[in-house]
């Protein structure tokens, strides 16, 4: 589903601009500091009302300026289309249009516009907290089952419920009940999708990544965040007493993980970076290809900052192959147009941008 016109303001060092970029392959060119990486970022404010680069969106908004503004206009399957925009003020204010009706949650924006970032940042995943990795989880079974938010946000209300009771110290256990019925309820159907989804990602991922490179001791595995012979009513019982203690609510789908080991230990302590850089890129090209096979609507846009870093040339075409049998629209930055030049079939659509000084320019 991709992005036909594209239009910027106001984002970064960027001047505003108006792009019709291809279908497929995307690749943005220029020195340091030119713009590239705003680029990307203005499309994934698009899709996620944020930024990737902080958590704050004021760095985003040009200096002087009050909002920025991005809006694109997508083709869908069946020649169907679809207009999207956001403008972002200082003040963490938004405005949000789906087919110029103003819409108020962002989870619209992500569900219209599925993004998939590979980036420096991203390849934190194996390294980084449980969390990183349940919201990369997330976010396919979010894609794939339309159940899963409301549940999620069910789930998120009772446990706050518990934890702040909880907190409040003594109290009758018969006060939980209520919230705990709820948080088990909740708790073992996302399990039930995050399951589901994992037996197709397992796979998935693993032909992706035999692609790229062979590994073959790698084992991803879920952890569902509680004990898997119990129960989660089971476990809140037992625990009980400790979770007083704690305040908190120990286990349960807040606290679920992947597992990513190599002959039992964990990737990140055996992988070198390089290694562990296209674990994370094929973990991410495997979410891709579910989201198509399930047919929805969407098809998911990457959004890949800085491709030929720290990869060899082998490893870089590789992945340019995987990106382009996605049959997805990319768009893909790098310093020089030509470290990517050749990486495409001749009937591969391919577009080239150019940016300088914040200015894009097609050049192909
Ligand atoms: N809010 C802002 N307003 C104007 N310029 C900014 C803002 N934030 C960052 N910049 C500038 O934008 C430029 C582009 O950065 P970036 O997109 O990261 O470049 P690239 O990815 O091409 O290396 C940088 O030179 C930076 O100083
Ligand atoms: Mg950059």
């Amino acid at each position: 589903m991709p992005l036909k016109r594209l239009s910027v303001t106001a984002v970064r060092n960027l001047h505003p601009v108006t792009l019709h970029p291809s279908p497929r392959i995307n690749i943005i060119s220029g020195a340091n500091g030119s713009g590239k990486t705003s680029l990307l970022e203005a499309i994934h404010i698009l899709g996620l009302a944020r930024s990737f680069r902080s958590t704050r969106l004021n760095p985003v908004i040009q200096y002087e300026q009050q909002q920025c503004t991005v809006f694109a206009d997508l083709n869908l399957h069946a020649g169907a289309q679809r207009s999207m925009g956001i403008t972002r003020g200082k003040e963490a204010d938004y405005q949000i249009r789906i087919d110029g009706q103003s819409v108020r949650s962002t989870a619209q924006l992500a569900e219209t516009l599925p993004l998939q970032l590979i980036n420096p940042e991203s390849f934190r995943l194996l390294e980084g907290a449980p969390k990183q990795r349940r919201q990369f989880l997330d976010w396919g079974v979010f894609h794939v089952e339309h159940q899963f938010l409301p549940s999620w946000q069910r789930l998120q209300k009772s446990l706050k419920q518990r934890n702040s009771l909880l907190r409040r110290g003594r109290m009758e256990r018969s006060m939980l009940a209520p919230w705990e019925t709820e948080l088990v309820q909740m708790g073992e159907r996302i399990d039930h999708y995050r399951r589901g989804y994992i037996q197709q990602l397992k796979p998935e991922f693993e032909t992706v990544l035999g692609q790229l490179i062979t590994l073959d001791e790698l084992s991803l595995s879920y952890y569902r965040g509680w004990d898997k012979e119990r129960g989660l009513a089971e476990v809140l019982d037992q625990q009980f007493e400790r979770d007083c203690q704690l305040g908190h609510t120990q286990s349960g789908p807040q606290r679920a993980d992947l597992r990513l080991r190599v002959r039992g230990m964990n990737a990140v302590d055996v992988l070198s970076r390089g290694q562990q850089k296209l674990v994370v890129c094929a973990l991410k090209i495997a979410q891709g290809h579910l989201l198509k096979a399930s047919g929805r609507q969407q098809d998911c846009v990457f959004l890949v900052d800085d491709l030929p870093s720290e990869l060899d040339g082998q490893h870089r075409e590789a992945l340019c192959r995987l990106l382009e049998g996605l049959n997805c629209q990319v768009f893909i930055s790098c310093v020089e147009a030509e470290q990517l030049a050749g990486s495409w079939k001749t009937e591969t659509p391919v577009s080239m941008f150019h940016v300088e000084h914040g200015r894009i320019v097609q050049t192909g």
